[in-house]
């Protein structure tokens, strides 16, 4: 399904709204989450709403699909701290109901994330945001689609946004990050992905309409049957 929104802020309500009612569904299952410039202001709105008239989050169960490894615990650049930040904090969420990367070190973390996830009965929702050159979470071009969760090998491109917006230095660069697979990703019951601005709209023609290859890791959302494409009337310009 793709939705084509006159605003991004038409946007950010029409996916917070789905957000929440995936989120507060009875049932296992986990809500997933992606951090950056396009889902933060859809994360505010969560926040602004559950302010404004708050609901039940007793039911809710989070976790995030990807996140730098070595940034400091609650530096502002690590996705777990801004999960915490944009929703955990606001919605007034426990600890228990946050299952966040950071909390999983060593080689082994990628499998035992998505052990963790699984056993609380896997994702029954993944919000997902596009990079421009077609990654998701950290699966960037070349990535194989059989994939489970793993540790991905950083691009300059990422490290320069994090430098960008975070004033990380590059010396204190994080040089991997754990993220979900294209696999885990596909295992969601269901998978929302909003995408905003200009930029992105090459990229968002070649993710919904071109070939489903590695080199376009968003394409392979094709092979799965619930996806809701969110886009601004920027985004979708090229379709
Ligand atoms: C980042 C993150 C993704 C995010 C994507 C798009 O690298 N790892 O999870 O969705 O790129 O980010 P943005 O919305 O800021 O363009």
């Amino acid at each position: 399904m793709i939705s084509v929104y006159n605003t991004p802020r038409e946007l950010h309500i029409a996916a917070a709204w789905l957000w929440i009612r995936a989120a507060l569904k009875e049932g296992d299952g986990l809500v997933g989450v992606a951090t950056g410039t396009t889902t933060t202001p859809i994360h505010q709105m969560v926040a602004r709403i559950y302010a404004a008239a708050p609901f039940d989050t007793r039911a809710i169960q989070l976790c995030a699909v990807d996140d730098y490894t070595g940034i400091e615990p609650g530096h502002e650049a690590s996705c777990s701290e801004r999960v915490r930040r944009q929703l955990v904090k606001p919605l007034n969420l426990g600890e228990d109901q946050a299952l966040l990367p950071d909390g999983f070190t060593g080689h082994d973390a990628p499998g035992r994330y998505e052990a963790e996830i699984n056993q609380r009965g896997g994702i029954r929702l993944q919000m997902l945001g596009l990079g421009e050159d077609g990654h998701i979470g950290f699966n960037y071009p070349g990535t194989s689609m059989g994939s489970g969760a793993f540790l991905a090998l950083l691009p300059q491109s990422t490290k320069d946004t994090l430098h960008r917006l975070y004033g990380l230095p590059m010396d204190q660069m994080p040089s991997h990050g754990l993220t979900l697979g294209i696999r885990s990703i596909l295992m969601s019951q269901r998978i929302v992905i909003a995408v905003t601005g200009a930029r992105k709209a090459a990229i968002v023609r070649e993710a919904i309409l071109g070939p489903v290859t590695e080199e376009v890791p968003a394409s392979a959302l094709q092979l799965h049957r619930d996806v809701a494409w969110l886009l601004d009337k920027e985004a979708a310009s090229k379709l």
